[in-house]
C-alpha cells in the first residue's frame, strides 16, 4: 500500500461516518506515524502519559472553546456511540416511578424511546408527540405537545437526520424540567442555547471524526447524583470523576475530534457553520421548490434541516436511478435511509460549499434530462 501524496476525493454526501476535512485527515496522517515529535503514533500513546495528557486536554479546551460551553458543564468523551448514550441517559436520569418525556420526531427518537423503557423498565417514558402519525414530516410547533409536569427531563432529538426536519428553537418542557438533547447531526453546526438544555449529546461520526464514540456535555449538577447505583462505564458520574478514562479510552476518537473543533474554530465557530449550513441548503431547496414537483422534500417547510436534506422524486425508480447516476459523477451517499427512501443529502460542517453547487447542477442536470 503507498499512499497518494495528492489523494482523489470525491463529494460524500452520507449521513455518517461522513465527509471529513482535508486538512484534518492530513494531520492524522502525520499522527499515526508521529504525534508532536514523540517519535510514537497516535495509536501507540499511552492513555497515561503527558502525550495523551495534553491530546485529552486540548480536546477539552477546544470543545468548550467551539461550543461556548459554560463552566458548569462537563465535557465527557464516552465510548459507544449515540445509541450507547439511549440506554445510559435514563439509567442515570430516571429513577423508578418517574416519567421522562420523549417527543418522537423520527427514527432516532423513537430508537431512543424503546432503548430508555429497556433500560428502565421501572421509569415511564412519555411520548407528548408522535409524529409517525405525520411520517415524521415536522417537529411539534408550540402547543402541539403536552409536555408531563414534574417529568425527571425531556429528551428530544434536535436534528433528524432520517426526516430531515429540526426544531428551530429547543421544545418548552415543563417549568423546571431540564432539556436533553440528541444533536449527533448538528453539534456545532449552530450555536448552542445552554441555557436551555442539561445536557447535549453528539455522536462522532458526523462532525467529529470516529464512529463509536460519543461527546457528552451535561451540567455537574444533573449527573453528579445519578438516580441509582451503576458499574462506572455506565455512569456519567462516573465518566466525569475519571476525566474520560475509566478505562482505556478511545484515544484516537478523541484526538480526532480535539482536530475537528480547532479545524472549526479556525474555519470561523458555529455562527459561521450556520451560516454555511443555511447558504448549502439554500441551493438545494431552491432547486426543490423550483422543480414544479420533480422533486419533492420529505418535510414540512417550516422545519427543514439546514444539514440532511431529504426528497423525493416521483417514482421510487427515478430516486434509484438519481443515486446511481449521481455516483458515476462522483456525488456519493445520496440514496435515503432504508426507514424513509427516496434520496438524502448530508452535508454536515465539513461539506464545502462546492459539494452543494455540485450536486445543484447535478440535479438541474438530471431534471432536464428525466423531467
Ligand atoms: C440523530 C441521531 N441520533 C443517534 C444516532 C445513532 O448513532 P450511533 O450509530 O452512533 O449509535 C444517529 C445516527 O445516525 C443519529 O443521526
Amino acid at each position: 500500500m503507498t499512499p497518494s501524496l495528492s489523494p482523489h476525493r470525491i463529494w460524500n454526501f452520507s449521513a455518517g461516518p461522513s465527509t471529513m476535512p482535508l486538512p484534518v485527515l492530513m494531520q492524522l496522517r502525520g499522527d499515526l506515524i508521529d504525534l508532536d515529535g514523540t517519535g510514537i503514533g497516535i495509536l501507540e500513546h499511552s492513555h497515561r502519559q503527558p502525550t495523551y495528557d495534553r491530546v485529552l486536554a486540548d480536546a477539552i479546551e477546544s470543545c468548550r472553546i467551539l461550543g461556548e460551553v459554560p463552566d458548569e458543564f462537563e465535557i465527557l468523551f464516552v465510548s459507544g456511540g449515540a445509541t450507547n448514550q439511549f440506554g445510559l441517559i435514563p439509567m442515570n436520569l430516571l429513577a423508578d416511578g418517574a416519567t421522562a418525556d420523549y417527543p418522537d420526531t423520527e427514527v432516532w427518537s423513537a430508537k431512543a424511546i424503546v432503548e430508555g423503557r429497556e433500560a428502565v423498565p421501572t421509569g415511564t417514558i412519555a411520548v407528548p408527540f408522535e409524529g409517525k402519525k405525520f411520517r415524521y414530516d415536522h417537529v411539534p410547533a408550540q402547543g402541539e405537545m403536552t409536555p408531563t409536569q414534574g417529568a425527571a427531563y425531556l429528551h428530544y432529538c434536535s436534528n433528524n437526520t432520517v426526516h430531515g426536519t429540526r426544531f428551530h428553537t429547543p421544545p418548552v418542557a415543563a417549568p423546571g424540567v431540564p432539556l436533553v438533547c440528541d444533536a449527533s447531526s448538528e453539534i456545532f453546526g449552530r450555536p448552542m442555547d445552554w441555557s436551555k438544555h442539561a445536557m447535549v449529546y453528539a455522536a462522532s461520526q458526523k462532525h467529529l471524526g470516529v464512529a463509536a464514540m460519543s461527546l457528552v456535555i451535561a451540567r455537574r449538577d444533573l449527573i453528579n447524583s445519578p438516580v441509582r447505583s451503576l458499574p462506572s462505564m455506565l455512569s456519567y458520574a462516573a465518566h466525569a470523576k475519571y476525566e474520560s478514562r475509566i478505562n482505556t479510552p478511545p484515544t484516537f476518537a478523541i484526538h480526532t475530534a480535539g482536530l475537528m473543533f480547532r479545524w472549526m474554530i479556525q474555519e470561523g465557530g458555529t455562527r459561521e457553520f450556520e451560516k454555511r449550513n443555511d447558504a448549502k441548503a439554500a441551493l438545494i431547496y431552491s432547486i426543490i421548490d423550483g422543480s414544479g414537483g420533480f422533486y419533492r422534500g420529505l418535510s414540512r417547510v417550516e422545519c427543514r434541516s439546514s444539514i440532511n436534506l431529504s426528497f423525493r422524486l416521483q417514482t421510487e425508480a427515478l430516486d434509484t436511478m438519481f443515486a446511481d447516476e449521481a455516483t458515476r459523477v462522483e456525488l456519493d451517499g445520496l440514496a435515503g435511509h432504508r426507514d424513509a427512501g427516496g434520496i438524502r443529502a448530508s452535508m454536515y460542517n465539513a461539506m464545502p460549499i462546492e459539494g452543494a453547487q455540485a450536486l445543484a447542477s447535478f440535479m438541474r442536470d438530471f431534471m432536464r434530462r428525466h423531467g
